[in-house]
């Protein structure tokens, strides 16, 4: 077994830098995605998942010190996430972290964690 974090095991802050700044062009240029965005620049939004997410898998606890508890579905709220806006989440999430290139077993478990987390924040089946 392997003693270090998933954090540390990844190849810590890059990867996730690489992870979620590859996302975050998918939805630049993703329909259904770009205009639940609220902001005109992407950059703090990046800036939230790729914290929030280090913080997740056991690297820097930075995210909560700046945004507090999580609070995943509560933060989703004011945004209507149905079927059609969870599969343009996982495809975009799946292009990066395909281009990624995080090693077996830590891509299944990273891929299995943000499906799990994706359906999760659904809130509307209109
Ligand atoms: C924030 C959409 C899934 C983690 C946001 C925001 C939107 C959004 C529009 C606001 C942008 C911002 O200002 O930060 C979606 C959609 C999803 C989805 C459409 C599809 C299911 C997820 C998943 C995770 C996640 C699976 C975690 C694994 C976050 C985090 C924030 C956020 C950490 C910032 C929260 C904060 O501190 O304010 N999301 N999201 N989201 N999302 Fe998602």
């Amino acid at each position: 077994s392997d003693p270090r974090s998933f954090y540390e095991a990844v190849g810590g802050e890059p990867t996730f830098r690489k992870l979620i700044s590859r996302f975050y062009a998918e939805v630049a240029e993703e329909p259904v995605l770009r205009p639940l965005y609220p902001e005109q620049d992407l950059g703090p939004a990046e800036e939230r998942l790729r914290l929030f997410l280090m913080q997740y898998w056991g690297g820097p606890h930075t995210y909560s010190e700046r945004r507090g508890h999580p609070r995943l579905r509560m933060r989703h709220v004011p945004f209507k996430i149905g079927p059609t806006e969870r599969d343009a989440w996982l495809r975009a999430m799946r292009v990066a972290v395909d281009e990624t290139g995080v090693e077996e077993p830590y891509r299944s478990q990273l891929w299995q964690y943000l499906e799990m987390a994706a359906h999760s924040l659904v809130n509307s089946w209109e």
